[in-house]
């Protein structure tokens, strides 16, 4: 058994409560069917090429370990949002290749569905040490319903279960709830690396502590940028949600990113950090582009003089020396979501330029760094820094949920 001892972080940093999860120290895995759920949600392109692999060399300690126990792995995954339809581009069947180079040549079967005949007979074919990849659970409406029904289909399939995808354990679905509440049940390293490198490090944070939230929607964000701003002494904002505090607050924002809908909870956003005496940076100046068309070269205008038929595209050189000299007075920093349309440059610069920054102080020891989401992992990963950084989880939705102090469905889904 593993103590974990949690730390409500959306609640002055307290400990709440102290949790026992088994790890897969404690499962009988030998010659067994052991149902891992993991996340290969990756990022690809139209033409199947992963762009980052961190989900899949996050899962590679659960599964050598579990192959060089013998174990008759099956891999249980979701890929993409086809709502319960056979989707032909959401297959996982393009994976099996890419996992088997990551495992050394491990042979890896592929079942063309996650229940039913075609499940059990690829798993009852497997023998120990190998792995079978099953098609994408949420091909079925009853994974996402959590349908016990679904559940029990699923866990017939195995007998015993890992969930090795923190990433996806804030979802009540059944394959992270529903599974492990029919079959003994354990989490795997990735997951056991997760909770235990998060709580660590922002169990007692050394203060003052900078939090930097990009991304494009302020709507999605709405519950952590409330809790940030009571626990965090900075609080950096930048991406398109930027724009729409930016709007409330009396600025022009051309054609760029906004909702306006959103306007009343960001004012309330901005009161509650006054409250809060958090402070909150927003971008002073902008890389903007005409009629929003991202080829033409981008043109730096101070915030209060956007031009109306623009729109922003990044945060501009002015505020990214504002945040970088603002992170050099912190000890600790939580990064979620790029400022900036990263995935083309030149409107990756600030991302990169404060990435750069944080890598450097993390290195030199005067920062805590920790970043999570889909999108800071690649424009990390794109900077080259993801090493230095002193944690990156791979959860986007769940890494959100954990930080608003938030139990997440699937982690409590072990502990029972
Ligand atoms: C993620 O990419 O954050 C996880 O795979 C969860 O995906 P979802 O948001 O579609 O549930």
């Amino acid at each position: 058994m593993l103590l974990c001892c949690w730390v409500d972080w959306a609640h002055n940093l307290r400990p709440v409560t102290e949790n026992l999860y088994p790890t897969i120290d404690e499962l009988e895995v030998e010659n067994r069917l052991v149902l891992v759920r993991v996340d290969l949600n990756v990022p690809i392109t139209n033409d199947f090429q992963i762009t980052d692999f961190s989900r899949l060399q996050r899962i590679l300690p659960t599964l050598q370990e579990l192959s060089a126990r013998r174990a008759r792995i099956v891999l249980m995954s979701h890929f993409g949002r086809p709502k319960g339809r056979k989707v032909t581009d959401l297959s996982l069947s393009f994976l099996g290749e890419p996992l088997s180079y990551l495992m050394g040549g491990v042979k890896i079967a592929f079942a063309p569905d996650c229940i039913g005949n075609a499940a059990e007979a690829a798993a009852n074919a497997a023998t120990p040490g190998t792995i079978t990849l099953l098609e994408n659970l949420r091909f079925h409406k009853g994974e996402e319903e959590n349908d016990p029904n679904f559940s029990a289909k699923l866990a017939s399939v195995g007998e015993v279960y890992v969930n090795d995808a923190f990433s996806v354990s804030h979802r009540s679905h059944a394959s992270v709830v529903g599974v492990p509440a029919l079959l003994p049940h354990a989490a795997g390293r990735s997951m056991q690396g997760e909770l235990e490198s998060l709580s660590r490090v922002l169990r007692n944070p050394a203060k003052p502590v900078m939090a930097i939230i990009g991304g494009a929607k302020i709507s999605t964000k709405l519950g952590l940028l409330g809790n940030l701003s009571e626990h965090v002494d900075v609080l950096a904002i930048g991406g398109g949600m930027a724009n729409t505090l930016l709007y409330a607050s009396g600025f022009e924002v051309g054609i760029s990113i906004c909702e306006p809908e959103m306007v009343d909870e960001a004012r309330h956003i901005l009161e509650r950090a006054r409250k809060n005496s958090c402070e909150v940076l927003l971008p002073i100046d902008v890389a903007t582009v005409p009629n929003g068309e991202v080829d033409t070269p981008p043109q730096v205008v101070s915030i209060n003089e956007m031009p109306r038929n623009s729109a922003i595209l990044d945060i501009g050189p002015k505020s990214s020396e504002l945040l970088a000299r603002r992170l050099e007075t912190c000890k600790t920093l939580v990064w979620n979501g790029p400022l900036g349309l990263f995935e083309t440059p030149p409107f990756d610069a600030s991302t990169n330029f404060l990435a750069g920054q944080a890598a450097m102080m993390t290195e030199l020891g005067t920062l805590t760094s920790i970043a999570g989401g889909g999108d800071t992992l690649a424009a990390l990963n794109r900077a080259n820094v993801s090493s230095s950084f002193t944690y990156i989880s791979t959860a986007g939705g769940a890494f959100l949920e954990w930080l608003e102090g938030k139990i997440l469905p699937g982690v409590e889904a072990l502990q029972n």
